[in-house]
């Protein structure tokens, strides 16, 4: 697994662009102590990163939780700011993956 080349490094980390689905491929398992993210909405109008679809949302989002979950060392923390009305997604990943969340 080898990362590409990143944007800038400094006393406190290093920084890459790209996919987060991809990258996080490229990370060691249980190696990662905090994931801090902000993803794509589902949102209804299409913004011009791409975001999917409403209905195929809670398949993506699992997927890159799936990809965060593998990364995330036993005591790791993973953030996900997702704007409130989205509870329901949480929801259906949480029952899902057999889960809990925190608001
Ligand atoms: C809801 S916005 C977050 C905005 C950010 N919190 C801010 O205040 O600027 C989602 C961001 O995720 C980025 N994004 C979308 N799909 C991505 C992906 N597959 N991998 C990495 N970033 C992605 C978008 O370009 C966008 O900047």
């Amino acid at each position: 697994m080898t990362l590409p080349n990143p944007l800038y490094t400094t006393d406190y980390g290093t920084a890459y662009v790209g996919d987060s689905l991809l990258l996080l491929d490229r990370l060691e398992p249980d190696s990662i102590d905090l994931v801090l993210t902000s993803p794509p909405f589902a949102l209804q109008r299409k913004k011009t990163y791409g975001n999917v679809e409403q209905e195929d949302y809670v398949e993506w989002l699992l997927e890159f939780c799936q990809k965060v979950y593998r990364v995330l060392s036993p005591t790791g923390s993973f953030v996900l700011d997702l704007k409130v009305r989205l509870e329901s997604y949480l929801t259906c990943i949480a029952n899902r993956t057999n889960s809990k969340y925190v608001f």
